[in-house]
């Protein structure tokens, strides 16, 4: 019989006879099983710390989305940066673009580089929605020479890293994350890139040296409720409907004090609902176009007391035409290495179309456009952030930035489906 048979499965009940070589053998196998067990408890903590969110300051969504940084640096990143940022027409400005492989980044990057201007895209392709159209917008932009570093606007590093390799004249901050109802589900990605993200780049360019002007976007999300229509950049903007609204309202809090403590040239847009080409696959048109496509039904919200809802869609090409006026108004910041010499501008516009559409009836045009009827299911607007009625008065722009919108709903949904059907047919799928 070998001595290890005396061996019960139960330790404390070990009973036996007291040789050196059981003792050694005890010994041998509480070392064994103390190291065991040492591993076991090792193991756990690793994976407490690795999946606790409180070892993380960033909720674990958030991380995953939004600080996925490539590597940057070194001789042949600095290259394509100063290639791209690369002024060619005579009084051409070198832009940085946030947000670049976004729908407005891309075509308002697109836009400068065509009339001769630098431009350098800066994303972190974080996946709100499918990142595999804002990949394809990467690729347009590439084969016109336009490079997208991809980074997080949270990287201090990285941003005065771009700011060394190019004296940008003008940063154009695209970067945010959008969407109303989303806030509910990460709210901490609102707080992370819309009021943390713009905090780190007002701080990267108030010490730039020159200091570049910049032109950022708001929304018209910051009326909120209780706005008598057409919205005017006097109407109070205290009482936003969503976080969203709230981290926008935010936003043009801090670039007040940027602008009044470092001399930072700041023009805000509030963006009245953008829509077209290359657009945003959580925006109500494009998922309407997707889902009439495929049969499902969709669902369109009307206000209390069956009343309209509105928005003051605004196709693109206009919304780009009012960022390049705005870039090309902007004037020169007046500080130097984190100091104020003197005052600067400060300005804040509404963009839009200045005629809202109930929501039926840009349904009504996308069956036209599409030869497909949409099953309808109607249902109250729900109270998470969204607003009944939104109309921009854009007499300040038209004043001030020549801003002249000149497409209207029915031609630029025509467009609208244009592109989209031959982007999803031409192998590329759907998003969600
Ligand atoms: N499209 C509209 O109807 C509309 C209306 C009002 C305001 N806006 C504002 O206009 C701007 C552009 O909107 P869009 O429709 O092009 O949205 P978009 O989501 O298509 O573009 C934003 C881009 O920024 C990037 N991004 C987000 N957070 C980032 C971060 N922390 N660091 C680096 N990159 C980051 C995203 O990956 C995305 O590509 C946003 O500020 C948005 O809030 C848009």
């Amino acid at each position: 019989m070998s001595h290890l048979d005396n061996i019960p499965s139960t330790p404390g009940k070990f009973k036996m006879e007291k040789s050196p070589y059981i003792n050694r053998l005890r010994l041998h196998s509480s070392l064994a099983k103390l190291t065991f067990w040492s591993f076991v408890f090792l193991g756990l903590i690793l994976i407490f710390f690795f999946r606790s969110p409180s070892s993380n300051p960033l909720p674990s969504d958030l991380s995953r989305r939004s600080l996925r940084t490539s590597s940057w640096g070194g001789p042949a990143w600095e290259k394509r940066v100063r290639s791209s940022a690369r002024v060619r027409a005579r009084n051409g400005i070198s832009v940085l673009v946030t947000g670049a492989a976004g729908f407005v980044g891309t075509h308002v990057s697109a836009a400068l580089k065509r009339r001769g201007d630098g431009v350098l895209g800066l994303d972190n392709f974080n996946d709100y929605y499918d990142p595999s159209l804002k990949r394809a917008r990467q690729a347009l932009l590439e084969r016109s020479g336009i490079f997208i570093v991809e980074g997080d606007i949270n990287d201090v590093a990285l941003l005065k890293k771009l700011f060394e390799v190019v004296a940008f004249t003008h940063v154009m901050h695209l970067a945010a994350q959008a969407g109303v109802r989303y806030a509910m589900e990460n709210p901490g990605s609102y707080v992370h890139s819309n009021i943390a993200g713009f905090v780190s780049l007002l701080e990267v360019c108030k010490s730039a040296n020159p200091q570049p002007a910049i032109v950022w976007a708001s929304s018209s999300s910051v009326y909120g409720l209780n706005t008598k229509v057409p919205f005017s950049e006097k109407d109070r903007t205290d009482q936003p409907a969503s976080l969203y609204a709230a981290t926008k309202k935010a936003g043009e809090e801090i670039a007040h004090t940027y602008n009044h403590i470092y001399g930072l040239s700041l023009t805000g847009l509030r963006f009245f609902t953008v829509y077209g080409p290359w657009g945003r696959p959580d925006m109500a048109y494009f998922f309407f176009t997707k889902d009439i496509l495929k049969g499902k039904s969709i669902t369109i919200f009307e206000a209390a007391d069956h009343g309209t809802v509105a928005r003051d869609f605004t196709y693109i090409d206009d919304i780009v035409k009012g960022c390049l006026a705005s870039l090309d108004t902007a004037e020169k910041s007046t500080g130097s290495g984190g100091k104020k010499k003197g005052s600067a501008q400060l300005r804040v516009f509404n963009l839009g179309n200045t005629s809202p559409v109930p929501v039926s009836d840009l349904v009504s045009i996308l069956e036209r456009h599409l030869k497909v009827k949409a099953k309808k299911n109607i249902m109250k607007l729900p109270r998470n952030g969204d607003v009944p009625f939104t109309h921009a008065n854009i007499s300040s722009a038209q004043r001030e930035l020549g801003y002249k919108p000149t497409t209207d709903l029915q031609t630029g949904l025509k467009k609208f489906v244009r592109w989209y059907l031959s982007y999803y047919s031409g192998g590329k799928k759907a998003s969600g």
